[in-house]
């Protein structure tokens, strides 16, 4: 269930936006997709979607594995002859991308311009630089390399490169995306937000204290190239926040109103590759197994989630990241034992899979403990206290929070003062 909505959050539930498109050629293709979705759960936590239609939509070519990186020059020189190189300080230093992209790419006759300006938690001003650098040099190809803030940046740089208006237009819903941008190749250094396979955008607006999504088809990448050799050298507090980001993409994705059976195929075999191996990267960051289960389950949660939707724990993890700055899987993992106990009267039968595809037993709840204990070894707090939530703040969180695509996707419906409750267990 796609929508052609470039504003904040696109909600499942109700139609996509068709206003404001005046060619229907161009409305056909992302707009004839109906939203309606998804899963209805009975009280034992049964799903059903017959009778639902359904839309899975993902990028146009996925190439994974170790060594994946090899591929890059063809695919790039079959896209263009200048490439956006998008990238943030560390990677470049970490990934030695000089050597493993630039000269590649040139060997094959594709000129590249460096942006290394990728900051964590991206604005606004960024995405405006890269488009103005990507427009001087007159590139006709983005490529991103690095964690989610470089491709969501790197995304938005290909997709309005040719648009009219400026980002923050696209960014409050004042303008909508059209039509294909630029070329785009996405390649992930984290496992991950599966920002390689997604159609949105995270964006952050300093000015207001806003971190929220563009969002349209037009905006997946051409090439996802997922290579787990480009993880090896991440932190392990990295690995464990991107990696619990991951399963928590995983479990919503599985859970969501939005899902179906296409989804859940990719959803609960995520979970069971990145549960059943990210304390095994984070131990020991050389291992290349686990790195590549890591990334794949990453991907696939990804493919899920892109057009299945959230739940509430995403919802919940952008108006708390904007205040106390924590990164976003960070954020997320602490939440997710949280709204699973919230969720569990309506999903207990997809909880129980979760469960098994943990290795943690068959009963729901087992599965929920056993993220519990796996938050304790890699390290991260069980409460948002730990780390700045305070009673004066919830009132506002829970109000951004509301109206989140993400939480109205969760399975279970959710009020504020729902929302409310969840952050007081977490002072
Ligand atoms: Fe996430």
């Amino acid at each position: 269930m796609i929508g052609n909505s470039l504003s904040k959050e696109f909600d499942p539930i109700k139609a996509p936006a068709t206003q404001g498109i005046e060619d229907p050629a161009k409305q056909e293709a992302p707009l004839c997709a109906l939203a309606k979705g998804g899963a209805v759960h009975d009280r034992e936590g049964r799903q059903d979607s017959v009778g639902h239609i359904l839309t899975f939509q993902t990028v146009e070519k996925i190439i994974y594995g170790r060594g994946s990186l090899s591929q890059l020059s063809c695919e790039a020189a079959r896209l263009g002859r200048k490439a956006l190189l998008v990238t943030g300080m560390s990677s470049l230093k970490r990934l030695g991308v000089l050597d493993k992209v630039i000269r590649p790419l040139q060997g094959k006759g594709v000129d590249v311009v460096l942006f290394n300006k990728v900051e964590a938690e991206p604005s606004l001003r960024t995405v405006e630089l890269g488009i103005e650098e990507a427009r001087r040099h007159q590139c006709d190809l983005v490529i991103s390399i690095g964690g989610g803030s470089a491709i969501d940046v790197g995304k938005v740089v290909a997709g309005l490169v040719r648009a009219p208006g400026n980002v923050r237009e696209y960014f409050l819903g004042k303008r909508e995306i059209v039509e294909k941008g630029l070329p785009f190749i996405a390649i992930p250094t984290t496992a991950g937000t599966g920002a390689e396979v997604t159609m949105n955008s995270v964006l952050t607006d300093p000015e207001g204290l806003v971190k929220q999504s563009i969002r349209s088809p037009f905006l997946l990448a051409d090439v996802a190239l997922v290579d787990p050799e480009l993880t090896l050298t991440m932190p392990p507090h990295i690995t464990a926040y991107s990696g619990m980001d991951a399963l928590t993409q995983a479990i919503e994705g599985f859970t969501s109103k939005g899902s179906g059976p296409v989804t859940d195929a990719l959803a609960l075999k995520a979970v069971e590759l990145i549960g059943r191996n990210l304390l095994r990267a984070y131990e020991a960051p050389g291992d290349i197994e686990a790195r590549e289960a890591l990334s794949t389950g990453s991907l696939m949660a990804g493919m899920a989630f892109a057009s299945a939707r959230l739940g509430a724990v995403h919802g919940l993890a952008h108006p708390v990241g904007v205040r106390y700055h924590k990164p976003h899987g960070l954020v997320c993992a602490v939440l997710l034992p949280y709204v699973m106990r919230f969720n569990l009267p309506v999903v207990a039968r997809k909880y129980a899979e979760v469960a098994a595809a943990l290795g943690a037993g068959e009963a729901a709840e087992a599965g929920i403990r056993y993220i519990e204990r796996l938050l304790d070894r890699l390290g991260i707090p069980r409460k948002l206290g730990e780390f700045g939530l305070v009673e004066n703040d919830i009132d506002a969180i829970a109000r951004d929070a509301l109206p989140s695509g993400s939480t109205k996707a969760n399975p279970r419906d959710v009020t504020y003062d729902d929302l409310v409750a969840i952050l007081k267990e977490n002072l």
